[in-house]
């Protein structure tokens, strides 16, 4: 195989061999792996096969045959996140998660959350509908995401009054890749008896996360983007002592009110087992290679390409490079050129896809390379972008 199936740092991988594994990406250079990976061959075979076991007896090989192996599945992934399997809820994406603890914490009106304008919007779309329908309280922290992380810390706990119930965090704010001490905030929150909803859609699995550890209630993540596995999978996890109490978001069809069945899949309606059959496949191949290689990985090729184009007139890096959180996923913007304009330039002159984004004052292109990527991809993109840019 790859490598080991430790979860160190293994410098003997074989990055040539993992790009192989991969469908080459085409016609663009796919620098948006933030938003959806492609799976590896093993993930997309996997799912190929499961749908067409499906179509010859759908009843019976969904529900009798595939489903078999879900507890395995969560087993694994109660592995991979430092768990237990009966807190692992199975859904379609992390906005699911999001929507299932956002709608479904007990609140009373004048009951506060604290979020940040970093957060994900459908979480702050939910938290205002809260606001709008139930008179919960939002409050809304701000701070610059090249701040320390003492000075974000404080934010937030300048933020927190007797009235919160709810602390949102976003582990890696998906604008910018900054990863935010979660595990210090949510201690912060604890020891006020304060809920805690952390949104690890672009951590887990791109980096070493333990549930445990991060101590927090409700945990939610895809799996579409770091741990490769199919389009359409989510995972949610749920501090036990937290299920009684908290209300499904759709109503369940035969769920016990303090196991995790009433959130997962089971009680989401019929379901693609195809998707999920291609979990395993991806969780394997995610071990193999090692989460600490992995992180190692992408930290050193988002080091590779800031670096080589650090001498571009004006280019601005809008994430911190020098920190051990460092991942796949930087913003930059270059001064004096407009960003919507010079992401259509890399797209339509160059094929090199990376995304705009915008939040608040702040705007740039997110640039996020995955695992089958290399450094000669990166030399691809760096000189598109200096021919973008000098002609832009
Ligand atoms: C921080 C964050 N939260 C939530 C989501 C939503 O994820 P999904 O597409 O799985 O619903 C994303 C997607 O990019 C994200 O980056």
């Amino acid at each position: 195989m790859l490598a080991d199936a430790s979860c160190e740092r293994n410098t003997d991988v074989d990055w040539a061999q993992v790009r192989k594994s991969y469908p080459a990406q085409q016609p663009l250079l796919n620098l948006n792996n933030a938003a959806v990976s492609p799976p590896p061959f093993v993930v997309e075979q996997a799912v190929i096969d499961a749908y067409r076991f499906i179509s010859k007896n759908p009843d019976v090989n969904m529900w009798t045959g595939l489903d078999l192996k879900l507890p395995d599945i969560k087993r694994r992934l109660a592995t991979l996140a430092d768990c237990d399997a009966d807190e692992v809820v199975l859904n379609r994406n992390a906005s699911e998660g999001l929507s299932v603890a956002i709608f479904g914490v007990q609140m009373s009106t004048g009951d506060r959350v604290v979020v940040s304008s970093w957060d994900y919007p459908s979480a702050l779309g939910g938290w205002q509908q809260r606001q709008s329908r139930e008179g919960v309280v939002v409050d809304s922290v701000t701070f610059d995401p090249l701040a320390s992380d003492e000075e974000i810390i404080g934010a937030y706990s300048s933020a927190i009054c007797p009235a919160t119930r709810v602390l949102h965090l976003t582990h890696m704010i998906h604008w910018t890749g900054r990863v935010l001490p979660v595990a210090r905030l949510c201690a912060l929150a604890r020891e006020r008896g304060i809920i805690t909803i952390v949104d690890a859609a672009q951590s887990f699995a791109q980096m070493p996360i333990s549930f445990r550890e991060l101590g927090c209630d409700f945990f939610v993540t895809s799996l579409h983007k770091w741990l490769g596995a199919p389009v359409g999978n989510g995972m949610m996890i749920i501090k036990r002592g937290r299920l009684r109490e908290t209300w499904p978001l759709l109503a369940s069809f035969d769920a016990t009110p303090d196991t995790v069945d009433k959130f997962d899949h089971w009680n989401l309606g019929t379901y693609n087992s195809a998707l999920q059959a291609g979990i395993e496949p991806a969780i394997g191949f995610h071990q193999a290679i090692g989460v600490g290689n992995i992180h190692a990985r992408l930290r050193a090729l988002t080091r590779y390409w800031t670096r080589l184009a650090a001498d571009i007139d004006g280019l601005q890096i809008h994430t911190p490079l020098e920190t051990e959180t460092l991942g796949a996923v930087s913003l930059f913007s270059v001064d004096g050129i407009d960003a919507v304009h010079l992401e259509r330039v890399l797209r339509q002159s160059f094929s090199v896809h990376v995304k705009y984004r915008r939040v608040g004052q702040l705007e740039g292109l997110r640039v996020s390379p995955h695992i089958y990527m290399n450094e000669a991809d990166l030399d691809v993109f760096v000189d598109a972008l200096r021919k973008a840019v000098k002609y832009a």
